[in-house]
C-alpha cells in the first residue's frame, strides 16, 4: 500500500520509522512517503500562507502549492484517497481504517494555521483521480494534521496484511466487534492481593469467550454507551444464548 503525506514540518513523521509501521516499511509492505509543501512553493521566501479574505485571526494555507504538491503525489495513480485531517471533518473510526487499509493509494494532506485555503477541496473533489474526504481525530483542535495523520497510519497500517506479525490479534480487539475489548490478565494469579478472575484459569474456552462477551458489553455500557446502539444483534443474541 501506498501512503504519501504532504506537510510543511517532514520531521514531524519521522515516528513512522519506528516501530511496527517502520519494520513495515523496512520491508516494503507499506510505501509510506513524506513531502514537504515548501518544495512546491515558487518564490524565494517558500511562502505557504496568507492572511484572511474577510479578515480575522491567523493565516490560511495558499492554494498554489497544495494543488502542485497533490498533482506531484497523484501523478502515478489512477485513483488516490486524498485524507484531509481537520477537525470540521468526519470522525475517524475503526470502520474508516478497515476501509482505508484496501486502498492502494492513499495520501494525507495536513493543514497547519487556520486551515487550507476552502478550493483545495474544492478543485480535489473535481480532480478525476483524486477522492477527498476531511476527516477529524476528534472533537478537539490540534496545531496541524501531523498528529492526527500520526494516528490515522497506524491504525490503518496495522490492518494491511503482513503489517502485525500474529494476524489473530486484530481479530479481538476494541471496536473490532463494536465494542470494547475485554480485560486481559497476565501471570501472576495473585498479585498484591487481586486474583485473576477464576473463570481464566478454568481451562473451559466457551465459558471464557461467554465471560469475555459479557465483559465486553458491561465495560462498553459504562465507558460507551453511544456505541450500544450500533452493535450487530448478532453479537448480543449470540452472548443471550451462552448466558
Ligand atoms: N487538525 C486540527 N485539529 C484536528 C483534529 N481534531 N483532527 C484532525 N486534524 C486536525
Amino acid at each position: 500500500m501506498r501512503i504519501d503525506v504532504i506537510t510543511i514540518f517532514p520531521e514531524y513523521l519521522s515516528a513512522l520509522d519506528v516501530s511496527l509501521i517502520g519494520k513495515a516499511r523496512a520491508q516494503g509492505l507499506l510505501d509510506i512517503r513524506i513531502h514537504d509543501l515548501r518544495e512546491h512553493t515558487t518564490d524565494r521566501h517558500k511562502t505557504v500562507d496568507d492572511t484572511p479574505y474577510g479578515g480575522g485571526a491567523g493565516m490560511v494555507m495558499k492554494p498554489e502549492p497544495w494543488a502542485l504538491a497533490l498533482e506531484a503525489a497523484v501523478a502515478d495513480s489512477a485513483e488516490v484517497e486524498l485524507i484531509i485531517p481537520s477537525p470540521a471533518g468526519a470522525v475517524f473510526n475503526q470502520q474508516m481504517a478497515y476501509e482505508l487499509a484496501e486502498k492502494e493509494h492513499i495520501a494525507f494532506a495536513c493543514g497547519r494555521y487556520e486551515g487550507i485555503d476552502e478550493r483545495v477541496y474544492e478543485w480535489a473533489a473535481e480532480h478525476p483521480r483524486i477522492r477527498v474526504r476531511p476527516v477529524s481525530l476528534g472533537d478537539y483542535v490540534l496545531n496541524g494534521g501531523e498528529v492526527a495523520v500520526l494516528a490515522m497510519v497506524e491504525a490503518i497500517g496495522r490492518l494491511v496484511p503482513g503489517v502485525i506479525g500474529n494476524p489473530e490479534s486484530l481479530i479481538e480487539e476494541s471496536h473490532s466487534n463494536g465494542l470494547l475489548e475485554y480485560p486481559v490478565y497476565t501471570k501472576p494469579a495473585n498479585w498484591r492481593g487481586k486474583d485473576v478472575p477464576e473463570i481464566l484459569l478454568s481451562g473451559n474456552h466457551a465459558k471464557i469467550a461467554s465471560w469475555r462477551t459479557s465483559q465486553q458489553l458491561r465495560r462498553t455500557a459504562q465507558r460507551r454507551p453511544d456505541l450500544l446502539a450500533a452493535v450487530d444483534p448478532e453479537t448480543l443474541d449470540a452472548q443471550g444464548q451462552a448466558e
